[in-house]
């Protein structure tokens, strides 16, 4: 930004205006995000605002460009890879789609109990920021002599008693019309390079045992395709201690003989490290349940919202007594 304030009147120079430096968000910014900044900065430069300053008028013609750009996935696909004058370009917006890839993303039930943001890097083709996936030096071109700069050229296909043409893509320059001047030193003429990208992905409290978590358009880069998705799908370790079931937890507490008997106080660690405190007196059945309400998992569309707590007891009895023991049970157990 500074570099095109020197350069006032060298418009050409300085076209490369970032429409995420303009509307004030980082390129990470979701739909929202981009909204909210785009209705705050329309409303303090808007025209109306600001009658007869030329600065304001222009500021806002920039913003909604930006806007327009970036509010709109298709077009912001094309900005992040391509820059301005991608977007400026229609044969940008009739490419196919590339492949979505899948990983698995293993968390612990703490992970979806929380929620989380969990950073995962992974290894994926970008186009080559310095040819801009022409796989030119420079980015010079020449048009293909094998199609006369067409991308296609026509083939005779002859069989019994026929003689047709057919058009076929053009295989030395991969139906683009055009070639590397020269190779482009920095991918060496490939288009691309492989490089690691980071992603933050956002582990919503209460989200399922193999929820998808998508980032569209962030797939692999190729000059011919529009980037698929990235999809993690969150696989859920098991736990030592609690089980889910739904929006539901369940968990065993053991008693002893005397705790089943004469009642107990338990305290048991949850997933966020809280204590939930269990108490009774009283005769306590062996694989009986007690339902502590509101101490499940936080339901995804509400985490505030909880399912409940489902304990299963345990009962261990002593493995040996004593003839001095025996002789007490008989006492207190006639029967
Ligand atoms: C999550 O699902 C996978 C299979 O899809 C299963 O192996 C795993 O045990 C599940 N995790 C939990 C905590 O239920
Ligand atoms: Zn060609
Ligand atoms: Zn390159």
């Amino acid at each position: 930004m500074k570099f095109c304030v020197i350069l006032v009147g060298l418009v050409s120079l300085c076209n490369a205006i970032d429409y995420y430096e303009l509307l004030e968000v980082s390129p990470d910014a979701d739909e929202t995000e981009i909204k909210k900044a785009f209705r705050s900065l329309s409303k303090k430069y808007h025209p109306d605002k600001n009658p007869g300053d030329e600065a304001a008028r222009q500021k806002y013609l920039d913003i909604t460009k930006a806007n327009d750009v970036l509010s709109d996935s298709a077009k912001r696909q094309i900005y992040d890879i391509y820059g301005e004058e991608g977007v400026n370009d229609p044969s940008n917006f009739n490419k196919r789609r590339g492949p979505d890839y899948r990983f698995e993303l293993e968390v612990d039930l703490e992970d979806v109990y929380n929620g989380l943001t969990k950073e995962t890097s992974i290894r994926r083709n970008e186009l080559c920021k310095k040819c801009k996936g022409t796989g030119a030096k420079d980015r010079k071109t020449i048009p293909c002599k094998g199609c006369g700069g067409k991308g296609v050229r026509m083939q005779n296909v002859g069989g019994f008693g026929f003689n047709m043409q057919m058009q076929v893509q053009c295989e030395r320059c991969g139906g683009r019309g055009f070639l590397a001047a020269e190779r482009c030193p920095t991918c060496g003429g490939q288009k691309v390079q492989n490089a690691i990208k980071v992603f933050n992905v956002q582990i919503e409290a209460g989200m399922d045992n193999g929820s998808a978590i998508t980032f569209a358009g962030q797939s692999e880069q190729n000059p011919d395709w529009f980037p698929g998705d990235i999809i993690f799908i969150l696989k859920v370790r098991n736990h030592p201690r609690f089980t889910r079931r739904g929006n539901d937890l369940l968990a065993n507490v053991r008693l002893t003989l005397r705790e089943a008997l004469l009642g107990y106080s338990k305290q048991i660690s949850h997933l966020d490290g809280h204590i939930v405190q269990i108490d009774y007196t009283g005769v306590t059945q062996p694989n009986s349940v007690r339902t502590v309400v509101g101490e499940g998992m936080p339901h995804h569309d509400m985490p505030s919202n909880k399912g409940e707590l489902f304990i299963t007891f345990l009962v261990d009895l002593p493995s040996k007594l004593t003839p001095d023991q025996e002789e007490l049970v008989r006492k207190l157990l006639p029967r």
